[in-house]
């Protein structure tokens, strides 16, 4: 059975993003030890075209091999003409509006997520499921999901769009590991107690 991990970058509050969701100011922390870090443990949690300004496309997945975002999300990485964020992964972007796919490396899961999760779940294999996010979908996820890593930025904004866009409940997580950096970011990792 492979894990599904929701990795994301979070304020101290809470947050993922601004109201409208952007977050591209939590970049400003990604300094040089970051970076390193990022690279060593998570390469294939930067995007292709992030990748490859950095000269690190040749890097070998450590964690995922499969990456799974909302149509939100992605559509991010369409507003700058990228059809394939992670190349270097397989690609499924959940979404019950967009009729086909702008990539043949990517695909469109529009109906049953739980089960199509489920199944990729049950694959054999060494790597796990990526859910990059955002809000709504780990929200949709959130009993599915094994392991949380979060990067815990020292910021707070107050509001924004929330980790989970979900309801009340209780999901019981216990703490595995946490790293911290002298750019005050904190990396934490949780698994699922069922
Ligand atoms: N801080 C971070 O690390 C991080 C990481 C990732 C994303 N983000 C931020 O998150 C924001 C986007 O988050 P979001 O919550 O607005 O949207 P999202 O979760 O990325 O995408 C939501 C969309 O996913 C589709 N979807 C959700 N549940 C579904 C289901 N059960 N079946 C089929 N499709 C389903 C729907 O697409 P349709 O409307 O097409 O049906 C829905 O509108 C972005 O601004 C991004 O910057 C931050």
């Amino acid at each position: 059975m492979r894990k599904l991990t929701y990795f994301v970058a979070v304020s101290i509050d809470g947050f993922i993003g601004g109201p409208d969701g952007d977050g591209r100011f939590f970049t400003e922390y990604v300094d040089e030890e970051f970076l390193e870090y990022l690279k060593a443990e998570f390469p294939e949690t930067m995007p292709t075209h992030g990748r490859r300004m950095l000269g690190i496309d040749d890097l070998e997945n450590r964690q995922f091999d499969t990456v799974v975002q909302g149509r939100a999300s992605y559509d991010l990485a369409l507003e700058i003409d990228v059809t394939s964020p992670y190349a270097h992964l397989r690609q499924y972007v959940a979404s019950r509006t967009v009729e086909k796919s702008p990539d043949p490396a990517v695909e469109i899961i529009s109906e049953d997520l739980t089960g199509r999760i489920r199944a990729l779940k049950e694959e054999e294999g060494p790597l796990g499921v990526y859910l990059c996010g955002g809000s709504r979908l780990a929200g949709e996820l959130v009993d599915e999901i094994d392991e949380l890593v979060l990067k815990t930025y020292p910021l707070v904004l107050g509001s924004g769009m929330p980790l989970f866009a979900s309801g009340f409940g209780f999901r019981r997580f216990a703490l595995e590991s946490v790293r911290t950096f002298g750019n005050g970011a904190v990396v934490s990792r949780y698994s699922r107690t069922r």
